[in-house]
């Protein structure tokens, strides 16, 4: 069902991910804190299944990558090294009649505010976007340090311990998942653009000869991701080529993702050549290159990436399943109403199964079921309430089975399992379950 515009679209998910414990704005009793986000009990469920599954597919199941979880806080010479410190920012400048703030290679006539006409603007002033923090209990130059803006350069700077320890030859690549901090100037659409979120980053090492290839093969296998993981639909991603390649780069497209407020980015799959270890050498003074034993070679490795955000990847799996339905009711006077569900791929949803006793006379038996189905999904019992009710609750959060304990079950052992997205219900022996639940969820 077509959902009104698209700025409501937006306007609705924001309110249910606060209403349902996904999202909220951090410190919200204090005003909130702009550019920052928490996310609650449902929220982090599908967020670490989220991480999960990049993991599974990007480490667990693949022989030629391996893991890393390295600080938030390096050495600041890393930084200096990638350029951060020096060129990661924007020229902007104020309007004081309306007081919008603009990237001055952005505006269309650097004189005049595009927002209001006005020619009253600051000098353009130049904005760092590294988080600056202090090391040790003096606070001065000595001792700054910088909370990491992009997960990937303890990548670059590890790789050598890394290689040596797991004995790994090109190529082969290292990934890691954690936060990273930007003080972006202007956060918005939501978690789109935040000051603090997660990155899940893969850097794949590899002799220059044949990285072209490799870099195809790593976007065409992010694409396939999105569409037979993720599930989005075709007319939901797209490529886009950049337009300026960055001045190391040899190569880089984005994977965007059609979200309520227009497409926008959510990975990067870039070829860096040897520009990263490159510079690390060069700061570290330390020799970086890769011994090739098939060839007798030394050589700096060249670098393909692929980075994505994981509060990105979440804003478009809601937006991706967010829907609202004509459902039939029971509602004296209606035939039918509205219901929301969210339709969130079975293997990332928050809750995976809600057991649900008909009666509350039907809660031990209830919960025994919940246990044993609990080692293999993320579960919730849901006792309060109509069954209707009950099951407009678990689909308004996107839990794909529902599982009925009712009278019958003492006699039959079986149960009913509803389908969110079908509605149809199916009796299923209680020992059948768990198996009929994983065969559905499984991809
Ligand atoms: N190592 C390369 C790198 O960090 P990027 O394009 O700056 O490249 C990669 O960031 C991904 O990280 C983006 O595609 C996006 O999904 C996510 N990301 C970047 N800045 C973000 C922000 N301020 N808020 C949320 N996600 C962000």
């Amino acid at each position: 069902m077509a959902i009104t515009t698209e700025g409501e679209l937006m306007d609705k998910i924001v309110t249910l991910c606060k209403r349902r414990g996904f999202v909220f704005q951090s410190s919200e009793i204090y005003g909130g804190f702009n550019g920052f986000w928490d996310y609650g009990p449902y929220g982090t469920a599908m967020k670490r299944a989220i991480e999960q599954l990049w993991w599974s597919e990007m480490v667990e199941k693949r022989d030629d990558v391996v893991g890393l979880d390295s600080t938030v806080i390096c050495h600041p010479k890393v930084w200096k090294a990638s350029g951060h410190i020096d060129r990661f920012g924007d020229i902007m400048c104020d309007c004081k009649h309306c007081k919008a703030r603009h990237r001055v290679d952005q505006m269309p006539d650097p004189k005049v505010c595009p927002n209001c006409g006005s020619t009253d603007l600051t000098p353009p002033r130049e904005f760092n976007l590294m988080m600056k923090t202090y090391v040790g209990p003096v606070f001065d130059d000595e001792h700054v340090a910088y909370l990491r803006a992009e997960t990937c350069q303890p990548i670059f700077v590890d790789f050598h311990l890394i290689r040596v320890a797991t004995r790994m030859q090109l190529p082969f690549g290292i990934a890691q998942i954690g936060k990273s901090f930007r003080n972006e100037i202007t956060p918005r659409m939501f978690t789109f653009r935040s000051r603090e979120f997660t990155q899940m980053e893969m850097e794949y090492f590899c002799p220059d000869k044949g990285s072209m290839e490799i870099w195809e093969h790593w976007r065409d296998t992010r694409y396939k991701y999105y569409r037979e993981k993720l599930q989005f639909r075709e007319d939901e991603i797209q490529f886009h080529p950049h337009d300026k390649l960055a001045h190391y780069a040899k190569a880089a497209v984005d994977i965007e993702f059609k979200f309520p407020f227009g497409w926008g980015e959510l990975e990067g799959i870039h070829h860096r050549g040897t520009w990263d270890m490159s510079r690390h050498q060069e700061y570290s003074s330390q020799n970086l290159e890769y011994f090739d034993p098939a060839t007798g070679e030394k050589y700096l490795p060249t670098v393909v990436e692929t980075s994505v955000g994981l509060d990105r990847t979440f804003l478009a799996v809601l937006s991706h399943a967010y829907d609202e339905q004509k459902a039939p009711t029971k509602k004296e006077g209606m035939e039918e109403d509205v219901r929301i569900v969210l339709h969130i791929p079975p293997r990332i949803a928050p809750v995976q199964v809600a057991v649900m006793p008909l009666s509350k006379k039907l809660n031990d038996k209830a919960l025994a079921l919940r246990k044993d189905l609990w080692d293999s999904f993320r579960t919730e019992a849901d006792v309060t309430g109509n069954i209707g009710k009950r099951y407009r609750r678990q689909d308004e959060i996107g839990t794909p089975f529902c599982v009925t304990y009712d009278f019958d079950s003492e006699s039959d052992n079986a149960v009913t399992v509803r389908d969110r997205d079908t509605m149809q219900q199916e009796r299923i022996k209680i020992e059948d379950v768990a198996a009929y639940i994983a065969k559905k969820i499984e991809f």
